[in-house]
């Protein structure tokens, strides 16, 4: 069940329009330095991201696992990661512990030395729940360990779960469980397409955790995703609500300020490219996430996915260079001109 809806996300991210309607990452331009005064071959794009160095500040979002489809995707971005140097999630392991013969579907990764691994489990999971109760912390344990992973990205989905037909709605009590999740492992936590905000990154990391990945709104819409699966059921109810909350969210841009709290944020939700890196670095993120973009790819062969990963850290090159930027840290001194909708974010973010 949670494996067929794992492969349904999947066909629909590929074959319809999923995208919010308004990329926040448009509404900034980084201002031109006509003489960067610095070497394009000497531009360093190597960051240091939860003590492990990463090549480019990248990371490969969380997207499957559980299915014969979702093992391919997992092997071909692991390849990419490793050869790239970037970080890398798998989707949500819940599927592996409903059922324990999925587990390769997402070990497979371990195969190829990913410098920074994230194991995933939604934060609806951490507590009971009317059809399932909360995983235990030895199921915890096992999701990081058949991974190997480094960090446990926890994600928050409640838009998703409010969409989605079979959805999950308990939310009480989430915050603490995190907090006590945090004491035991290495947890970030992870938004999914709505971004999060200043008062819940300060309660995050009160929370102990490492980082925070806002996954903000303006790239896939997790209600667009769901409208799709109702429709297709005949929900007309559901289909409805994936269609108004269509645009829900924090749009990313706004997320990092407001969720850059003194722990390493990543920007994730509408990256296309290395230029919407480039903005998302001058903000102050650590690195960017980047799912959507890397599916199709992801979905016929490493070195499609190397291709277009390649293309990305080139585009964040030369965009380095435009701006007179030696290195990933000295990109957050980059001036930026915000426009149209992103301004009056910015106008009245909490920073
Ligand atoms: C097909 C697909 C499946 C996803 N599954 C998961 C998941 O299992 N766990 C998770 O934390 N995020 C999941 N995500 C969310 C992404 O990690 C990311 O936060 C979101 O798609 C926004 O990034 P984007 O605009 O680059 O797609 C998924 C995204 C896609 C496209």
């Amino acid at each position: 069940m949670i494996e067929k809806r794992k492969n349904e996300h999947i066909e629909i991210c590929l074959g319809r329009n999923t995208k919010a309607h308004h990329n926040h990452w448009d509404d900034i331009d980084l201002v031109h330095r006509a003489l960067p005064e610095v070497d394009f071959d000497n531009i360093d794009l190597s960051t240091e991201l939860f003590g492990v160095e990463l090549k480019a500040p990248i990371i490969i979002s969380a997207m499957t696992g559980g299915t014969e489809l979702g093992k391919r995707i997992n092997e071909n971005l692991a390849i990419a990661a490793e050869k790239l140097g970037i970080g890398m999630g798998v989707g949500s392991q819940r599927p592996y512990l409903v059922d324990r013969s999925l587990g390769e579907t997402y070990s497979i990764v371990k195969e190829h030395r990913v410098p920074l691994l994230l194991g995933n489990i939604g934060a609806p999971q951490l507590i009971d729940q009317k059809r399932s109760p909360g995983v235990t912390r030895k199921q915890l344990e096992k999701l990081m360990i058949m991974l190997d992973a480094d960090i446990l990205a926890v994600h928050l989905n409640f838009l998703q779960e409010a969409v989605q037909p079979e959805g999950d709605m308990r939310a009480e009590g989430i915050l603490s469980a995190i907090s006590s999740l945090s004491k035991s492992f290495p947890v970030i936590v992870k938004e999914t397409g709505a971004g999060i905000s200043r008062g819940m990154a300060l309660k995050l990391k009160r929370a102990g955790v490492m980082g925070i990945d806002v996954g903000g709104m303006g790239g896939t819409s997790f209600a667009a995703v769901e409208k799709y699966r109702a429709e297709a059921r005949g929900d007309r109810r559901k289909a409805e609500l994936g269609e108004i909350f269509w645009d829900w969210g924090i749009p990313t841009p706004a997320s990092v300020l407001e969720a850059s709290v003194g722990i390493p944020v990543i920007a994730t939700g509408g990256i296309r490219n290395g230029l919407d890196a480039a903005k998302a670095l001058s903000l102050g993120a650590s690195a960017v996430g980047i799912a959507g973009e890397l599916l199709k790819p992801a979905t016929e062969s490493p070195e499609a996915v190397i291709e277009k990963l390649e293309g990305i850290i080139h585009q964040l090159k030369v965009a380095m260079f435009l701006v007179g930027a030696r290195n990933v840290y000295t990109m957050k001194n980059t001036r930026v001109i915000v426009h149209g909708r992103l301004r009056d974010w910015f106008e009245q973010v909490e920073v």
